[in-house]
Parts: structure tokens; sequence; C-alpha cells
């Protein structure tokens, strides 16, 4: 399209320059409604440097980081899109005000990887002050982390803007909790445009991390949970999720036969019922989801392919590029 207006530009010089530099502020303009690779080339080129290298010591010093950031991006994502409205506190900044997606259940107390995010910013901020968004901070960092922790590598589109609301119910209305069915998995995913396939690759991320024992209690207590497996639960019931209230919020990994590998042994995990969540399990139910963890149960390749697609795809959810977004100064509070 744009190269149809310059192809004219051979005779009234002047005319069609000024048209031709209409056209290209208007198709930059409308081109960063998609995100691009390398956004920040020019105008801030060491930033996605700067950022990794913060993400490889954050998770050198803490292995946990690296599911941390994973997750943070996913929270990010589905609500409100990625906007880093999941890095707002409180905007009235109150104490004790609970409004922000912060502080909701999903989020709160289990929400990692804020402190490295904000690291990252004042690094990046010091050297290219207001250019690099927060929403963007979080978006490399997911990579960085889904590098690290398992070996996959892939770029990250960027240009999104940064968003100045937070709102705890949406967080609660868009977050799926532990318990969600098959069919509330893939409306909720379908939302953000998402497919079903999209939502069992990126379920993978269950393959590092841990969760506290409240968030599968139900699976333990009264009864265990015929899809959870058995050695599996006895053995969290006399350790470390005993019935005892007092016990019951201690912390266990999500695969504990890899605990540290972003790798494909979630799906097999799912096969033998050694994964914690209802939303774990119930891939295994419809005959298109389980054909898909059958095949990434065999096939680790394919399975790190499409998760890298999907994690770049989950980045385009309701991208926020132009007013009210904007480029944070501190990524806990709007300017
Ligand atoms: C499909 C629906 C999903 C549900 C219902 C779900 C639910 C949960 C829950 C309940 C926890 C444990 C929180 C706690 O008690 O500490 C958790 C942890 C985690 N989730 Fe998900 N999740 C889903 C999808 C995803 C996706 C799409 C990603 C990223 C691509 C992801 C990444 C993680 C990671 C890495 C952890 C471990 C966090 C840590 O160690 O700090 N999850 N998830
Ligand atoms: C930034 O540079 C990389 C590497 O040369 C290139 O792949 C990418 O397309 C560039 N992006 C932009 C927006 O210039
Ligand atoms: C929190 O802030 C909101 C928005 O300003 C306000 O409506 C609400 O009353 C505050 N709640 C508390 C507990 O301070
Ligand atoms: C937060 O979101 C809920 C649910 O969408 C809405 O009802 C409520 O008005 C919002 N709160 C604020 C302060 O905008
Ligand atoms: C899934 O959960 C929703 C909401 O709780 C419920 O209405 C629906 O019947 C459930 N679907 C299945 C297949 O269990
Ligand atoms: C449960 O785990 C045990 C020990 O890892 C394993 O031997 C058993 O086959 C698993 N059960 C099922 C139903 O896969
Ligand atoms: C999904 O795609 C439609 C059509 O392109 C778009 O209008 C909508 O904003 C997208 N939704 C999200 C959550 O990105």
């Amino acid at each position: 399209m744009t190269s149809s207006t310059g192809g004219n530009a051979g005779g009234g010089a002047r005319v069609s320059v000024v048209i031709a530099c209409a056209c290209l502020i208007f198709f930059s303009v409308a081109a960063d409604a998609q995100l691009k690779v390398g956004y920040y080339n020019a105008t801030c080129p060491q930033a996605e440097d700067l950022i990794t290298t913060i993400v490889h010591a954050s998770i050198r010093m803490d292995r946990g980081n690296g599911p941390g950031l994973l997750r943070l991006f996913f929270h990010d994502c589905f609500v409100r899109g990625c906007d880093g409205s999941v890095l707002l506190d409180d905007p009235t900044g109150t104490p004790g005000n609970q409004t922000a997606e912060k502080t909701a259940p999903p989020n709160f107390p289990s929400l990692r990887g804020f402190g490295i995010i904000d690291r990252a910013k004042r690094v990046v901020e010091r050297r290219c002050p207001g250019l690099v968004s927060c929403a963007d901070i979080v978006a490399f960092a997911a990579r960085d982390a889904s590098s690290i922790m398992g070996g996959i590598h892939f770029a990250m589109p960027s240009g999104r803007l940064d968003g100045r609301v937070s709102n705890a119910s949406e967080a609660l209305a868009n977050l799926p909790p532990a318990s969600a069915n098959l069919t509330q998995l893939v409306t909720l995913f379908a939302s953000k445009n998402l497919t079903a396939d999209h939502m069992v690759t990126l379920s993978g991320a269950h393959s590092i991390g841990r969760s506290h024992c409240s968030s599968f209690a139900a699976r333990l207590y009264p009864q265990i949970d015929a899809s959870l497996n058995a050695t599996l639960a006895k053995a969290l019931r006399a350790g470390k999720c005993p019935a005892a209230t007092g016990g019951r919020d201690r912390v266990v990994q999500l695969d504990y036969k890899t605990p540290l590998m972003l790798d494909n042994q979630y799906y097999k995990n799912i096969a033998t019922g050694d994964v914690l969540f209802t939303s774990d399990a119930v891939l295994a139910t419809r005959s298109d989801t389980a054909a898909l963890v059958a095949q990434y149960a065999a096939n680790r390749k394919v399975w790190s392919q499409k998760f890298a697609d999907a994690m770049v795809q989950m980045g385009y959810a309701d991208v926020l590029n132009g007013p009210p977004g904007e480029i944070r100064k501190v990524c806990s509070r709007v300017n």
C-alpha cells in the first residue's frame, strides 16, 4: 500500500514528498497495532539486553523467579490485555485499599517477580528515560524465563503501552481458577483470541514452579479426587499438605519429576495423574485436547516450538497502543 504512493514520486517533487510523509506518518501509526520484533532498535537499542541481563541474574539467585516471571506475563495479558496493569499498586495509594489486580486472590500472595520488573525498569529508565513500557518488560522477562528454564528461544514482538487502570474484580473474573473445567478454560482463552490448542500448549508452563496447598486442597480433602494419582495424593496428605489448617499453605512443586525444567514432562504427568489442578487433569478428558496432550508427551520439540508461538500470541491480547496508554516512569504507579 505504501509503495503505490511512493511510485508516483517522479514529477512534482514537493507535493509528492508531502503526500509520502503524510502516508508514512499514517502508516507508522496504523502499524503500531501490530507489535514488532525489535521495536526499540532505534530508540533504545540496549533495552532488551539490559532486561535479559537482569532476568538472568535474578534466576541465578533464585530459580523460582523463572516460573514467577512466566506466570506474571499470563496474569498481565489476561486482565485488560498485556498492559502492565498487574504491576500497579492500589491506585489510591491508601494502605489497606484492596482494589488493584495485584491484591485479588489469583495474584495475592502467590504472584511473584514484581521486584525484578521494577529493577529492570530502573536500569532501562536510566539509559533511555520514558521510552520502554513496563508491559514490554514483562513480556521480555517471560521470554527470557522460557529461554533460561527450558532452552526455548524466541523473539518477542514489542511496542505495548502501559494502562492506567487496575481492578481486582477484573482479575478475579478473567483468571481461571485451579478448579476450572475444560469448557470454562476453552471459553476464557477464546475470549483472549487463544484457541484450545494454545490453552493446552500454554498449560505446559506448569512444568515449573510451585503451588500453595490451598490452591488444590479440594482434591485432597475430604476425599482424594479420583483423577489425582493416589500415590502422590497420599504423599501430599502425609507431607506438605496435611489436613491441619496451620500447614495447609505450604508450597509444593507443580512437577515433582523435573521441577526446574520447562519441558514436556507436564504432559506425561497428566497421563499418570501427577498434576495438581483440576484445570490440568481435564485436558485429558476431551478427544481433541487429549490428542495434543499425547502428542506433546511424546515430542518435546513439537511442544517447545508451539509453546514459543503461543507465548507470542498471548502477548497480543488487547494490546494498548494509543491513548490512554502511556510509558510509565515507575512500573507500580501510573504517571
Ligand atoms: C489454564 C489455566 C490455568 C490455571 C487454572 C492456572 C492456575 C494456577 C495456579 C492455581 C497456580 C498456583 C498458584 C499458587 O497457589 O501458588 C499456578 C501456578 C503457575 N502457573 Fe498457572 N494456571 C493456568 C495457566 C497458566 C499459563 C497459561 C501459564 C503461563 C504460560 C501459567 C504459568 C504458571 C506458573 C509458571 C506457575 C508457578 C508460579 C510460581 O512458581 O510462582 N499458568 N497456576
Ligand atoms: C530490529 O533489528 C533486528 C535484528 O537486526 C531485526 O530482526 C528487526 O526486524 C528490527 N526491527 C525493527 C522494528 O527495526
Ligand atoms: C479504595 O479506593 C476506592 C477508589 O478510590 C474507594 O472507592 C474505596 O472506598 C477505597 N476503599 C478503602 C477500603 O479504602
Ligand atoms: C471493577 O470492575 C468491576 C467488574 O467489571 C466493575 O463492576 C467495577 O465498577 C470496577 N471498579 C472500578 C473502581 O472501576
Ligand atoms: C463447567 O463449569 C461451569 C461453571 O461452573 C458449569 O456451568 C458447567 O456445567 C461445567 N461444565 C462441565 C462440562 O462440567
Ligand atoms: C501413580 O504414580 C505411581 C508412582 O509414581 C505409579 O506407579 C502409578 O502408575 C501412577 N498411577 C496411575 C494411575 O498412573
Ligand atoms: C480478538 O480479535 C478481534 C478481531 O481482531 C479484536 O477485535 C479483539 O480486540 C481481540 N481480542 C483480544 C482480547 O485481543
